[in-house]
């Protein structure tokens, strides 16, 4: 079943799902009108395929049989990362719906879907390259993240994994993702960050691998992405409003030169997946945004695969993720722990810029407090929506910084 739900001028959407709980990857098959057709109709460059959401430079990454196969085996490094877990977030059984941004394949979704059969899961991405036949609680729409979101729901939790290269403002991102969040909701973003690493200095001075990392960044800078950003997620989710924040930074190997088993079988897999990939990963950064000719580029893919299977070289590519988790300031209201409530008022009161703002700000606290006591009352607005009185916004400094 296929319905076209939505579209507006910088959001196109076309929202899919089977009622088969089975899942077997193919395109999605029941998709008929004109929006529709502009979507799949993709662009086309170099031999590969890309997403044909506006001037299609929202994602550099292809989004074809190849990327396909590399974001499946991606996900099992994912899976071997995390333990066998989909998620490290510690969310409590009682939730009821879950946002993938970015979901690619649509994998992560179906197996949430599968395992949480009672949780309505809702993946988007740029491309409809997700399959029909997923489980009855998995469906998917096209959408841009960066604009406004056209879904209203709200989630009880927030997954990203790899978006990065496609997110132009992570501080708005994240933002509209805590409006999308029901009290006590969690985000997770797992992220990865580039330049690579390499953090033994064994690695060549002129590694291509190295470089090939420092250019992609050079490379997406030009369309507006911060290839660092994850750096600063834990920072921008406090800036938000998210209170428990934690960050765990992960290491991929490059190869099995790694010690330790887990290690050993992530390298594995990742080399595959880097070294298989290197083309889709390289072509339109390098060529399309750095404006290298063809051959170049070839003749650097072979470069940076020659160096990721030398055996010698097993010091490349130290890759680095971050993974950031943070309940939702609602939650404090829900009564958790109390010294959440604390670490809320303590960021009223830092928001404050003067003793009147600190006095509406606790008294705006207090009155949350009330109405989350009083279900079925989910909706409270952020503290930056707080005071309401403010004038000559942005001049003054918080009370607590003069
Ligand atoms: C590297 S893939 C990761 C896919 C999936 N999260 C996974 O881990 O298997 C990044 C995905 O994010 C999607 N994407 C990038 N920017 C996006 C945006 N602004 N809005 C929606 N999807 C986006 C891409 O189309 C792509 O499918």
């Amino acid at each position: 079943m296929s319905h076209l739900l939505h579209s507006n001028l910088s959001t196109s959407i076309c929202l899919h799902n089977s009622p088969s709980p089975s899942f077997a990857l193919s395109p999605p098959h029941s998709i008929t009108t004109s929006l529709s057709s502009s979507i799949t109709a993709f662009r086309h460059e170099n031999g590969r395929r890309y997403h044909n959401h506006g001037d299609g430079l929202t994602y550099p990454l292809p989004n074809d049989t190849d990327e396909i196969n590399r974001l499946e085996l991606q996900h099992k490094v994912w899976e071997i990362s995390l333990n066998k877990r989909l998620y490290l977030a510690p969310l409590p059984p009682t939730i009821t719906s879950v946002l993938d941004i970015g979901c690619g394949t649509g994998i992560w979704c179906i197996e949430f879907a599968d395992a949480h059969p009672d949780v309505q899961v809702l993946g988007i991405d740029l491309s409809p390259i997700q399959p029909s036949n997923v489980p009855p609680n998995c469906r998917f729409l096209v959408d841009d993240a960066n604009a406004a979101w056209a879904f209203p729901e709200k989630f009880d939790f927030i997954h990203t994994r790899a978006l990065n290269f496609g997110v132009k403002d992570w501080d708005a991102l994240l933002a509209q993702a805590f409006e999308h969040l029901a009290p006590g909701g969690w985000i997770e973003l797992d992220e990865f960050h580039v330049p690579l690493e390499c953090d033994d200095g064994s690695a060549a001075a002129d590694s291509a691998v190295l470089q090939w990392g420092v250019m992609g960044a050079e490379a997406v800078a030009k369309i507006g992405t911060d290839a660092r950003a994850a750096l600063r997620h834990g920072e921008r989710l406090r800036e938000v409003g998210f209170v428990e924040v934690h960050e765990q930074k992960m290491k991929w190997p490059i190869g099995p030169w790694a010690a330790g088993e887990k290690e050993k079988k992530m390298g594995q897999l990742f080399l595959k997946d880097m070294s298989d990939g290197a083309p889709g990963l390289s072509v339109k950064l390098l060529n399309g945004l750095l404006g290298w000719e063809m051959s170049r580029v070839d003749a650097f893919i072979e470069r940076l695969r020659a160096e990721m299977w030398n055996p010698k070289g097993h010091i490349l590519g130290a890759e680095a993720s971050i993974r950031c988790q943070a309940a939702s300031l609602s939650k404090e209201f829900g009564g958790q722990p109390s010294f959440c409530r604390e670490k809320s008022l303590q960021l009223l009161k830092k928001m404050a810029e003067s003793a009147e703002e600190w006095q509406e700000g606790k008294a705006w606290w207090w009155s949350a407090v009330q109405r989350v006591f009083s279900p079925p009352n989910r909706n409270i607005s952020r503290p930056r929506d707080v005071f309401t009185n403010r004038k000559n916004r942005g001049h003054k400094k918080p009370i607590n910084s003069r």
